[in-house]
């Protein structure tokens, strides 16, 4: 739902004054607030905005994501300015795959390729032979020579999922995403039982027994695509609440109901706290101060860049 409040709408146009004033592009994921993604140049998936990063004329890129999406912008431009409304928009996953530790699993299997998932930090993406999305993750495992062990990080419930879509064995890193694990299944087939007729759709980093009941099983873009070409007219979405904003808007005559989390909270849904640290006010501010800047060093951003333009690649 738009918010679009007298205060919002003045600080949009704002924010659009000082976008042209900077040759600034603004990108922004799907999950977050509404009146972010309104005023975004461009609005996708992590896939999605990579490449869109990857190929910007601006000189200054405003990434309304979390930091290890701002950070994957400035590999991708060294040259250009990154900002990031609020630098500690994290993200749970990869705060669970600290750069040491994942060191030493690497030693103790020199021999396997090592696939992370783009939800990690620069380091772990230079510690990497290949990275992946949600969007090409079954691709980017398919790849690798079928003699090649594998090492995949830091997600295990997309990495169990992908394991059963190609058939590879792969070591997994106990990583997960918070706003995925609180999905409540018991919430969830009481919803289904109430709308039979309903598709369940989900993000492969949910666990594995929602992913068991879905319907649909694919990354943020994945799942709008879905619901714009399914027959049916009523969806169970398993992913942050944040998408429902763009999925409401593609098909205005479906309903959409967002699976609610274990734990009460007011919306019934999931939401990253992180994504939502990004608002409009902080937007605006990042543009005028050109902070806060994502600011990396030249040599890991060299060894982070090989195996994400890997993933382009493929
Ligand atoms: P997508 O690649 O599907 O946009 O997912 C990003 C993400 O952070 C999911 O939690
Ligand atoms: Fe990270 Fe999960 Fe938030 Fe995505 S939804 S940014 S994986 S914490």
């Amino acid at each position: 739902m738009s918010v679009l409040t007298e205060n919002n709408i003045s600080l949009q146009n704002e924010i659009s004054i000082l976008k042209k004033a900077k040759n600034a592009v603004i990108l922004a994921h799907y999950y977050q607030e509404p009146e972010i993604q309104e005023i975004a140049d461009f609005v996708g998936d992590s896939l999605e905005l990579a490449k869109k990063a990857a190929t910007t004329n601006a000189d200054i890129i405003v990434f309304a994501g979390v930091h290890f999406m701002a950070e994957t912008a400035k590999i991708l431009n060294p040259s250009k300015k990154v900002l990031l409304p609020d630098i500690n928009a994290g993200c749970s996953l990869a705060e669970s795959c600290p750069p040491e530790a994942f060191q030493e699993l690497k030693e103790q299997y020199p021999n396997h390729a090592v696939v992370t998932y783009i939800n990690c930090s620069a380091e772990i993406k230079a510690m990497s032979d290949v990275v992946c999305t949600s969007s090409n993750a079954e691709r980017v495992i398919n790849s690798i020579a079928l003699d090649k062990s594998i090492i995949f990080a830091p997600d295990k419930n997309l990495g169990r999922y992908l394991i059963e879509k190609t058939g590879r064995e792969m070591l997994l890193w106990d990583g997960a995403c918070i706003v995925h694990e609180a999905f409540s299944i018991d919430k969830l087939l009481e919803l289904y039982a109430k709308y039979p007729l309903a598709k369940i759709i989900a993000h492969p980093e949910s666990e594995e027994h929602i992913l068991k009941i879905s319907n649909y099983i694919g990354s943020t873009s994945g799942m709008l695509n879905f619901v714009k070409s399914s027959q049916q007219d009523t969806f169970i979405v398993a992913t942050e609440a944040g998408i429902l904003h763009q999925m409401q808007m593609d098909v205005p005559n479906k309903t959409l109901i967002p699976v609610p989390a274990k734990e009460d909270n007011s919306c019934a849904c999931s939401e990253c706290a992180f994504m939502k640290m990004n608002t409009l006010q902080k937007l605006k501010a990042c543009l005028k101060d050109e902070s806060p800047e994502i600011i990396l060093k030249e040599r890991l951003m060299k060894a982070a860049h090989r195996p994400i333009k890997r993933m382009m690649e493929l």
